[in-house]
């Protein structure tokens, strides 16, 4: 018998505004041909002036409450993955537990930026099994709108604005690689990339800043770093690539999403793919792609899953999870 970090339920949450390509264009020296044909992105949701990260979240965790038949009162702690919250402190996650009527429990933020997710995912499965939190509601949420410089075409036409929550719970598992719920995961970091992809300001450097990033650095890096993370997390659980019923990649462009699943020996119709639609919403891709693939009748009960992700850090990991 083991115990194992199990999804309950899934949700996530859309700004209304959704802006194509097409809109770039009466601005910028770009097109909606290059955007696509680079990126795959064709469209993305931003937030309307007034609706903040928490939010979003707070959209995206209660739909993962109902679908998981719980509510706030329900679950243990919040861990919320953003880069993007509201306020410098509090976290984004208490504004979100307050929001849900959580008045026990614990709730916290997690930075780990396009990789937070998997970051936040990882940790909610030690808080469990480590029997800190029976029932955890996991986050990832994200405002990136908010740090565009919207006159760097390399940047602003890639992001977007979104939410994605799960609920895990505590079950016994045998302890076999056909247990559900999280099976295994591999965490990574190298801080000599910082000036690969960052926001060139914060608190104490007196300003918000404005995201930079040198787009064809971080791709050099990315198919090879995801590939080999998402293999270490699979041999971790006792699998290999051709146990994977989904690969949940993060969602930053369909040409690195295709370049890992070429490396992991996997054909395209086993990739959840939201990337044209969101376009890169961070921390927010992974639970989003995982709540759409639901909804889409491509995720089910017992397939073997495998997120990762790489973002700014450098940090990047993967979970191998059977749903
Ligand atoms: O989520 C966190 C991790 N981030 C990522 O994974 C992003 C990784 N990088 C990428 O997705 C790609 O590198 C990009 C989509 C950002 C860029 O694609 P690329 O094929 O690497 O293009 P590039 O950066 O090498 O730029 C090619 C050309 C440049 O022009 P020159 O120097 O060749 O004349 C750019 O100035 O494309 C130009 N360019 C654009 N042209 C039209 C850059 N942005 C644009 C644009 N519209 N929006």
């Amino acid at each position: 018998m083991a115990g194992r970090s199990v999804v309950v339920g899934v949700g996530h949450y859309l700004p209304e505004r959704v802006v194509p390509n097409a809109e770039f264009e009466k601005t910028l020296d770009t097109s909606d041909e290059w955007i696509r044909t680079r990126s795959g992105i064709e469209r993305r949701h931003f937030a309307a002036e007034d609706e903040t990260t928490s939010d979003l979240a707070t959209r995206a965790a209660e739909a993962a409450l109902a679908d998981a038949g719980l509510t706030g009162e329900d679950i243990d702690a919040i861990v919320l993955a953003t880069s993007t919250a509201d306020l410098t402190f509090p976290s984004a996650a208490t504004m979100v537990q307050a929001r849900l009527g959580m008045t026990k429990g614990f709730a916290f933020d997690v930075q780990a930026v396009c990789a937070g997710f998997v970051f936040a995912l990882s940790n909610a499965n030690a808080l469990i099994l480590s029997g800190q939190a029976k029932r955890v509601l996991v986050i990832g949420a994200e405002t990136f709108s908010r740090i565009m410089d919207w006159t760097d075409r390399s940047t602003c036409v890639l992001f977007g604005d979104g939410a994605g929550a799960l609920v895990l719970e505590l079950q016994e598992g045998e302890g076999t690689p056909q247990d559900r719920g999280i099976l295994a995961t591999d965490l990574n970091s190298d801080g000599r990339y910082k000036d690969l992809l960052y926001v060139d300001g914060g608190v104490s450097t007196h300003t918000t800043g404005h995201l930079r990033m040198q787009g064809n650095q971080v791709f050099r890096h990315a198919v090879e770093k995801l590939a080999k993370t998402a293999e270490i997390a699979l041999d971790r659980a006792g699998l290999g690539a051709d146990d994977v019923d989904w690969i949940v990649p993060h969602q930053a462009n369909i040409r690195i999403i295709q370049g890992t699943a070429k490396k992991m020996g996997l054909p395209m119709d086993r990739v959840v793919v939201t990337v044209q639609d969101h376009g890169n919403t961070s921390a927010a891709s992974i639970p989003l792609a995982l709540s759409v693939g639901k909804e889409r009748g491509q995720i089910k009960p017992g397939d073997l899953i495998v997120t990762e992700a790489i973002g700014g850090g450098l940090a990047w990991g993967a979970v191998a999870l059977r749903w």
